[in-house]
């Protein structure tokens, strides 16, 4: 497996006036092409810190994380980034706001088009390629917001709890979208999510967080999502493996 991400014993403080808060904790994980990863623990635990410093948008105070062997300095269109809110710019359509990527990379308006076009369909909203951003629901905006992220074809794409705010009908749905999605292009993601059922059915690999002197308490290795990709039917949820796994990750969240 490539290894695209190393981490590698980082930690990441927050200096306030009369304290410094440490955010994060001596973690260590590698991300590898094609990894699914879910980083999962309570709020507060650190988990949105870890996902802003592999984007680059915090440096660690101690430690040090590269991708491709060369340090993380800045954020990077090569690290996608999907927010809980879908940060869209309401005055564009939704083929505008895709768009914004591919033009800012100077393609030609062909090439946009076609950009668009693919992940507007992968994202199942074609039909909606004309409308206004404030025509939309919370979910399809969402939808917006990760066809926009694709659109720059990032070499890892970063997810912070991005159907946190999602009624369970339509977080569900967007669950086996996401997982298509993944399948579909060979992405790499690392996904933040405080459900440990989404965890479970998402992830290739699970790191579970707490707030401590080692952030990282835990890590498994799953298949259920590869098993959901070939039958999508197969209920797993029901499956003793599956409901052991999920009561010890939730006794170590408790602890
Ligand atoms: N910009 C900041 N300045 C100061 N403290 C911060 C900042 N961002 C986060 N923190 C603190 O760092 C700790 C970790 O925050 P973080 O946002 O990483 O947690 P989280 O696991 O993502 O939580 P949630 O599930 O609620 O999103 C918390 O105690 C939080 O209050
Ligand atoms: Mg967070």
């Amino acid at each position: 497996m490539k290894k695209i991400i190393e981490i590698d014993n980082i930690s990441v403080n927050y200096d306030m006036d009369e304290e410094t808060i440490k955010a994060l904790n001596n973690v260590s994980l590698d991300i590898n092409k094609n990894e699914f990863i879910c980083i999962l623990g309570p709020s507060g635990c650190g988990k949105s810190t870890l996902l802003k410093t592999i984007a680059g948008f915090i440096i660690p105070n101690e430690g040090n994380i590269y991708m491709n062997n060369q340090e993380i300095q800045t954020p990077d269109k090569s690290r996608g980034v999907v927010f809980q809110e879908p940060n869209l710019f309401p005055w564009y359509t939704v083929f505008q706001n895709v768009a914004i990527g591919p033009k800012l990379n100077n393609r030609s308006q062909k090439e946009i088009n076609n950009i668009c076009d693919k992940y507007l369909s992968q994202v199942e909203l074609e039909e909606y390629k004309d409308s206004k951003v404030f025509e939309l629901s919370g979910g399809q905006k969402q939808r917006v917001a990760i066809a926009r992220t694709l659109a720059n074809n990032p070499e890892v794409i970063l997810m912070d709890e991005p159907f946190g705010a999602l009624d369970s009908f339509t977080r569900k749905k967007m669950q086996i979208m996401i997982r298509d999605l993944w399948n579909k292009n060979n992405s790499t993601i690392l996904f933040v999510t405080h459900d440990i059922d989404e965890a479970l059915l998402l992830g290739t690999k699970i790191y579970v967080m707490r707030r401590g002197e080692k952030s990282i308490v835990k890590s498994y290795d799953i298949d259920y999502t590869n098993r959901l990709i070939n039958n999508p039917k197969e209920s797993v949820v029901k499956e003793e493996g599956f409901i052991k796994l999920k009561e010890k990750i939730l006794s170590l969240l408790e602890e």
